[in-house]
């Protein structure tokens, strides 16, 4: 062991790490946080359990039934710490148009003030009592020229056990940063020193918290929370906030999008990428089987969360998931609506505020039909079906999560790991609404595509803290994971296609989807999960320049008789229900673009209205 002494504290470097600039600064934060010592992630099995069995002993975990769920753990967070924390989310770049108006901005000086440099500054001393620990991680496969490296330091052991699950983790990332290769300082402590003799508590938190991006440095800070992607900060934080700025530089995009492959009965393999909002069934839709109807048809998972999204040397584009785990949300995953997912989660899981069966293992709302007659709920209580119906009271928080590796889903793409990505044949953007949005409808070119996923609106779920169930605009349902100006970023998807195109290469077809509609019962009408095969197949035939359908103000969309129903009784009244464009719901529609693009016309791009005034005059000629 090569060991730098500061005072009172070992950084304890591994003799295989000989990345100066690394070791100087794993000493910096660990003299700004007053860590009571460092420990040095290897990514090893070894590791990963003996965390995990010091997680047990703090309370923090326990194991679940190893004879139902073999090496799993259930966490019960602070009730307090449940989800991202949108509005603490800060992007810091020195202008604040930069930021642009759907990102919280400071500038960089003023919050440098506030967590690192002032006389009260939130880091000073925050990580009193507590191990850092070094997590070195790469999001993509290991070595990739897509790839790109981070090292999170975090005083949170739950935190480097989900990072091993969540990205390549470890020494082998040490490698190939070498002495001097470059990565993304990630800076996050729960806020929570502990003076000596003080006890710890299970779910340690801070009532104050800070999830900060330096976009020109690449630098994350995070403050006080222990939760998903607050605190693994591979994800939303790097792969898309930090990244999108990186792609925006550097011509390519950061998505938050799945990516799957479909496979036809004839072997004819397509990809296609598609973003939707948090909670809204990416992990449904990555892991589909196709249904009755559809033998013979393969669809398998690339990723379920992230996309890399990078031009080929022959002007296709190329998607990698630089995530190599699965952050899930549990409640309403059964194996009905997703039997990859339940199959993925039969071992090896770390289980987020689900609720434990009185024979050590888990359950959640939608699980099973049946609710089991006692439970200890996400907070620790008693919980029986009698309970719930006197008080509400959930078994499961809303936003539970799961998180397993990719290698478990079964439903796994042979490609998934592969450091070149897969060539995509098509997007698709889906947001939750109720009404007014139609099941399917394909963009006649790229611009009108990139006005659907910019004015795409979603009805908000429990992903993030606030209220649930309004529709807000989520473009491109990137709107809490954008690094730079929202209308920047617009510029850049328009500018990337029009880059392709000109040299005379196959865009991607752009669609936009929703599987929410509600009849006048106020149930939803389309099945959805694997039934959302049937779209998909008439997208992959637009792709291949074939399928039937109608052209409308928006783009064409097919008929009834235009997708495959055999195994599925759907009446064409129920297909009306989610296909059919109401004037008066689209006047009002329109006006929610209008507003949205009164607050993004700071450098909005002109073909956006452009496109606006066009499907204005198409409706007005209906
Ligand atoms: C997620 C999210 O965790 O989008 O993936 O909230
Ligand atoms: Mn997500």
């Amino acid at each position: 062991m090569n060991q730098p002494v500061m005072e009172g504290l070992r950084l304890n470097v591994p003799a295989y790490v000989k990345h100066q600039r690394l070791i100087a600064w794993v000493a910096e934060i660990a003299a700004l946080t007053e860590a009571k010592d460092v420990y040095w992630c290897d990514g090893s099995q070894e590791e990963y359990d003996r965390l995990c069995q010091q997680l047990v002993d703090a309370g923090t975990f326990q194991k679940l039934n190893p004879a139902k769920r073999p090496n799993s753990y259930l966490a019960w967070s602070d009730p307090s710490d449940v989800a991202r924390v949108e509005d603490r989310t800060f992007i810091c770049t020195d202008r604040m148009e930069d930021a642009g108006p759907t990102n919280n901005w400071m500038a960089p000086k003023e919050m440098r003030q506030l967590l690192q440099t002032g006389d009260q500054a939130l880091f000073k001393g925050a990580m009193r009592g507590r191990t850092m620990y070094v997590v070195p991680f790469s999001m993509g496969p290991i070595g990739s020229p897509i790839a790109h490296i981070g090292v999170e330091l975090s005083d949170s052991p739950y935190v480097a056990v989900n990072m091993r699950i969540m990205t390549r983790m470890g020494r082998a990332v040490l490698n190939v940063l070498g002495d001097n290769g470059e990565f993304v300082p990630c800076v996050h402590t729960v806020g929570a020193p502990l003076v000596a003799g003080q006890a710890d508590v299970k779910w340690p938190c801070n009532k104050t918290k800070y999830i900060v991006h330096y976009p020109a440095s690449r630098e994350i800070w995070s403050y006080g929370s222990g939760y998903g992607g607050n605190a693994l900060l591979g994800k939303k934080c790097f792969a898309l906030r930090i990244a999108s700025t990186m792609g925006r530089d550097q011509g390519w995009l950061a998505e938050h999008m799945l990516i799957l492959g479909v496979t036809s009965p004839e072997g004819k393999k397509h990809h296609v990428a598609a973003a939707f909002p948090s909670a809204c069934g990416k992990t449904n839709f990555a892991m589909l089987i196709p249904p009755q109807g559809f033998e013979g048809w393969k669809v398998t998972t690339i990723g379920d969360d992230i996309a890399w999204i990078k031009p080929g040397q022959d002007g296709r584009l190329y998607a990698i998931n630089p995530e190599a785990g699965y952050f899930g949300v549990a409640p309403g995953t059964n194996s009905l609506t997703n039997p990859n997912c339940m199959a993925s989660l039969n071992k090896d899981v770390i289980f987020t505020n689900v609720a434990l069966t009185d024979d050590g293992d888990v359950w959640w709302e939608g699980m099973t039909d049946t609710a089991p007659a006692h439970l200890m709920d996400w907070q620790g209580n008693d919980w029986t079906p009698a309970i719930a119906k006197e008080t509400g009271a959930k078994a499961a928080h809303p936003n539970a999560r799961f998180t397993v590796s990719a290698v478990n889903n079964p439903a796994l793409d042979a490609e998934w790991d592969n450091p070149a990505g897969v060539p995509i044949d098509a997007f698709i953007f889906g947001g939750r609404r109720s009404t007014t949005v139609p099941l399917v409808t394909e963009a006649r070119d790229w611009v009108e595509g990139v006005y659907m996923a910019a004015t795409m609106g979603s009805e908000t779920t429990a992903a993030a803290a606030g209220q649930q169930g309004v529709v807000r605009r989520d473009p491109f349902a990137m709107l809490p994971f954008m690094g730079y100006n929202m209308s920047d970023y617009f510029r850049h998807w328009l500018d990337l296609g029009a880059k392709l195109a000109q040299s005379g290469a196959k865009l991607p077809k752009i669609f936009c989807v929703n599987w929410f509609r509600k009849g006048a019962d106020g149930k939803f009408v389309w099945p959805g999960y694997g039934e959302n095969m049937r779209v998909l197949k008439w997208m992959l035939e637009r792709v291949e320049g074939q399928g039937r359908g109608e052209e409308h103000a928006f783009g064409t969309s097919p008929r009834y008789e235009d997708l495959n129903w055999q195994g599925l009784a759907f009446t064409p009244e129920q297909f009306h229900t989610v296909t059919h464009i109401s004037d008066s719901d689209w006047a009002a529609e329109l006006k929610l673009h209008d507003e949205l693009f009164t607050q993004l016309s700071h450098n909005l791009p002109g073909e956006l209205p452009a496109t606006k005034a066009k499907i204005e005059t198409r409706l007005a000629a209906k």
